[in-house]
């Protein structure tokens, strides 16, 4: 195979592009020239020369000897337009950015067609671990049952913290901003939405549909109390945020991202701080389990790195899952049991249970344990945020 003389042009040096650029320098077998690097702020010390630095992004997408543009920018609107505009004039493109990916994922695939270019994007979901080109690659063919894990550094790290240390939630949130794992604006990690971004990228590759992430549930952490790690620990649980997305019959899936209570013998019990975790179920290699950093300039780098290199080979993704089409439903229409912690009955009225197995009343909160539907979350999904609860999948199989 012929690999082709890399000449990149970085979009964004922040905790991934200083991370990428770590990555480079120390690669031994594979090289490639930062032609130049794109940054917003003027007034920001960097720690290379300025020699590198450009303000303005038409230095590197009218430039036609860079042929690669490697976006790794926070602002999801700005990096759409940056990566149209790469595509369309011919580059390739490798992105980390979630969000601009999940909101506009069917797009990006069909452009990608139109303009014969590649994109490749294996650091957007589950940073260091290798998931998108395992499931193109090595799950083509598979009859996938399900895929769930654990896509966020940042609440994990806040969650082992909470859990191991007992550390207050705020300073475990302060601790994984400091240590560059959170987002700059980290509700996208606390409630949810980051984790749901990387699922939809996932079931593309997973499951061939591009779903619509406003069609997706997510609930995060943010409302977590002691209370409910209290709980957890009595029960020899762990919370951890939990996406999944799995079929309900051959040609229909559901997905949603909830927080999840995993007991001791399960795989994701020892997946800590900003680790990430992905178990796949599937028909002939039945279940597995992959794990790695989930967050963090080098390990995001590591994937960034993997990508250009496999783009230098010529490397696509070629939708297989979505080629073959035999998935072709997506449902909200699925039964759940949850932990539901609250202080006032009228919320827990809101949720409908149809069955509960547990129920407690205590001084300072109550807790139900019941099954419910997801469509009623769905329904709920405004609301939740401003509601005094609390909810965990038990993850029991109904
Ligand atoms: N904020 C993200 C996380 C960064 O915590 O997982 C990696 O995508």
């Amino acid at each position: 195979m012929t690999r082709e003389n890399v000449r990149i042009g970085l979009f964004g040096y922040g905790c991934v592009g200083q991370g990428l650029h770590d990555v480079l320098n120390s690669s031994k077998g594979f090289k490639a020239d930062i032609v130049k690097i794109c940054v917003k702020d003027r007034n920001k010390k960097r720690r290379i020369s300025m020699d590198h630095f450009t303000y303005d992004k038409n230095d590197i997408l009218n430039d036609p000897s860079i042929n690669l543009v490697v976006e790794l920018i926070d602002d999801a609107d700005e990096a759409f337009s940056i990566v149209t505009t790469a595509i369309k004039s011919g580059k390739n493109v490798v992105s980390a950015n979630k969000m601009m990916i999940a909101k506009h994922f069917k797009e990006l695939v069909d452009l990608q067609a139109k303009y014969k270019v590649s994109m490749l994007y294996e650091a957007s979901a589950g940073a260091s671990i290798p998931i998108i080109r395992n499931l193109e690659e090595y799950y083509d063919n598979e009859l996938l049952y399900s895929l769930r894990g654990i896509l966020n550094g940042t609440t994990n790290y806040i969650l082992t913290k909470m859990h191991n240390d007992g550390l207050p939630y705020a300073d475990a949130l302060r601790e994984a901003q400091e240590k560059g794992f959170a987002e700059s604006d980290p509700t996208l990690d606390v409630d949810g939405w980051d984790a749901k971004f990387k699922l939809c990228i996932i079931t593309g590759h997973a499951y061939g549909l591009f779903l619509n992430p406003e069609e997706v549930f997510h609930y995060g952490i943010s409302r977590i109390s002691k209370f409910d790690i209290q709980y957890a620990k009595e029960k020899g649980f762990k919370i951890k945020l939990v996406p999944y997305v799995g079929k309900t019959s051959d040609n229909t899936i559901t997905s949603f991202v909830l927080p999840r209570f995993i007991s001791s013998d399960k795989y994701l019990y020892n997946v800590d701080n900003e680790y990430n975790g992905v178990i796949t179920e599937a028909a002939f290699a039945d279940k597995q389990f992959f794990s790695g950093k989930g967050a963090g300039g080098h390990a995001t780098g590591s994937a960034v790195l993997s990508d250009i290199s496999a783009n230098s080979y010529g490397y696509r993704y070629e939708y297989k899952k979505f080629q073959q089409g035999t998935v072709s439903n997506y449902t909200r229409d699925h039964k759940l049991e949850v932990y539901l912690r609250y202080s006032d009955e009228k919320h827990r009225e809101l949720f409908g249970f149809e069955e509960v197995s547990e129920y407690f009343s205590g001084r300072f909160y109550k807790y139900v344990i019941g099954i419910i539907n997801l469509k009623n979350l769905y329904a709920l999904r405004e609301q939740l945020r401003d509601l005094d609860v609390f909810i965990v999948n038990t993850g029991r199989k109904l």
